[in-house]
């Protein structure tokens, strides 16, 4: 594993003087021969052995060179797949993008998928906010070698909600998320059911997914990621922040809408940056659901705040829009104070907190459209009950020196657990964070969705109003001096299971921690 590193460091990164390090991947240097099919180390499906498998899929993690700005292609590294066995609709291809094929499943589906890793070094496959067994979630402890293949098998719990597939991969000189989704290996899995079914949100061209992410480019459209400079480890400290937006893997452009509503889905794949979502002519954000799908009912806000990994499903009417007009989805300004690292070194072109546009929608249609808002949504998943007498279990995120940040004074250790991360299958508790550091750290927790039970003490304002914690989440943006509770419960699966701060750079440099469900 070390071995793959060291050589991926020396050809697959090269130096750049002053620019840092350009994602530069020679096509012709592909470890072992990735020529097709599935590989001899293919012993048995992880997770799940059944009989019959509703949907059957192929994985590759891969090197590839795709358009992103204007000129030349980049080198990139992301997903592809093919359908193997499954309803048509499974996969949607992002031909023109880095970013991994749309999966789209149904609560209940039975999925195997073969991943096949055709990179120069390990990596893993996680399945971002479902509720899968341990061994399938695609952790750090289950590397997948280069030219290797490891097939899963899984069933769908989940209600209908927008979740996502990302690398979690962590060899002995650190993490390696940062790296390997900048480089693109990210991808969006949508869940659906009945439930949401039945409500007849706008879908196909009415329903628009977006996924926002930041690069910074040098060279030949090269994407740079950190140099061993002095930036680098202020970026390292803040989080990687690139100077400037891309969404869905290409820079923000105009759509063209109706006079209709419609359902905007957005993810947060950035590896650090918080977005702050507003309208252009103010008008409020209607939110309809979060990271675990519906909210039991709409909410209005001015704006709505988008930390890492966190995903947020949208409603907008434009039905009494004037053909011709345009409105932006835009990220507004914010202020980031030391978060963003603003006034130091190595000063970002887009610092945290900045205001550009997402999406410019051009009125260009007028149409006769009769969905509705429902007024009711996600009713059938009631909350964890907790009272008194749950236990709490508490957790203090700390700076450290030049090493990052800890969780309860302790930095990554493999799958190592301590006692105080030993919780018992069937139990409810209450997760509290207590953010003692100048920044804010979205949390997540592998393998459930939680309830936000409350929030005390946060000194930070301009992106308060936009915290939807209402619904279900797994990924809670905890402010600078807050202490945010959460309302769990470990159910059905046993094992081994990640928690860790999303921003990429605080989690590679060990801001994440197993614990353990025992039964
Ligand atoms: Cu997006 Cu540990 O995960
Ligand atoms: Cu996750
Ligand atoms: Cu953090």
């Amino acid at each position: 594993m070390n071995r793959n590193k060291s050589v991926h460091r020396r050809t697959v990164l090269q130096a750049v003087a002053g620019t840092g390090f350009l994602l530069t991947l020679s096509p012709g240097f592909l470890l072992t021969g990735c020529d097709g099919g599935v590989r001899a180390t293919e012993s048995g499906t992880l997770g799940l052995d059944s009989e019959e498998y509703d949907v059957e899929l192929n994985l590759h993690a891969t090197p590839d060179s795709v358009p992103i700005l204007p000129g030349a292609p980049s080198e990139v590294w992301r997903y592809r797949a093919e359908l193997l066995k499954g309803p048509g609709g499974t996969l949607s291809e992002n031909p023109d993008s880095y970013l991994g094929p749309t999966i789209r499943l149904r609560r209940g589906q039975k999925v195997k998928i073969h991943i096949h890793n055709e990179l120069p070094e390990d990596t893993t496959v996680h399945w971002h906010g479902l509720h899968v067994p341990s061994d399938v979630d695609g952790q750090p402890r289950l590397p997948i070698q280069p030219g290797e293949t490891t097939t899963i098998g899984f069933e769908v719990l989940d209600r209908a909600g927008l979740f996502w597939y990302h690398s979690h991969a962590h060899g002995e000189q650190g993490g390696r998320v940062g790296f390997q989704s900048y480089a693109g290996l990210v991808g969006l899995l949508i869940v659906e059911d009945e439930e949401e079914a039945g409500l007849g949100l706008p879908s196909g061209d009415n329903e628009l997914l977006l996924v926002l992410q930041d690069r910074t480019f040098a060279g030949v459209n090269g994407l740079v990621y950190l140099d061993d400079g002095m930036g680098a480890m202020m970026d390292r400290m803040h989080g990687f922040l690139g100077d400037r937006i891309l969404v869905n893997g290409v820079p923000p452009a105009t759509r063209k809408v109706a006079t209709r509503p419609y359902r905007i889905r957005v993810l947060n794949g950035s590896n650090a940056r918080i977005y702050k979502l507003a309208w252009s002519d103010g008008r409020p954000v209607t939110v309809i659901g979060a990271d675990g799908g519906l909210l039991p009912e709409p909410e209005d806000r001015p704006y709505a705040t988008l930390a890492p990994a966190q995903r947020l499903d949208i409603w907008l009417d434009l039905s009494e829009a004037q053909p011709g007009s345009t409105l932006e989805l835009i990220s507004d300004s914010f202020q980031a104070g030391m978060m963003g690292g603003m006034g130091m070194m190595g000063s970002n072109a887009l610092p945290l907190g900045s205001r550009f546009t997402l999406v410019s929608l051009e009125v260009a249609e007028s149409v006769e459209a009769s969905e509705r808002i429902p007024a009711q949504l996600g009713l059938r998943r009631r909350r964890i009950p907790v009272s008194s007498t749950t236990r709490i279990r508490s957790f203090e995120l700390s700076p450290v020196m030049m090493r990052g940040f800890t969780i309860n004074g302790r930095h990554f250790e493999g799958n190592r657990v301590a006692d105080d991360e030993k919780v018992r299958l069937g139990d409810t508790e209450i997760w509290e964070f207590h953010n003692n550091t100048p920044m804010p750290h979205p949390m997540h927790i592998h393998g459930l969705q939680f309830n936000v039970v409350g929030r005390q003490g946060g000194s930070s304002d301009s992106l308060q109003l936009g915290l939807v914690d209402s619904g279900w989440h797994d990924t809670v943006l905890v402010m600078p001096r807050e202490t945010v509770q959460l309302a769990m419960k470990f159910e059905r699966f046993d094992g081994l299971y990640i928690y860790h701060c999303h921003n990429m750079e605080h989690e590679d440099a060990g801001m994440m921690r197993y614990f353990q469900v025992q039964s």
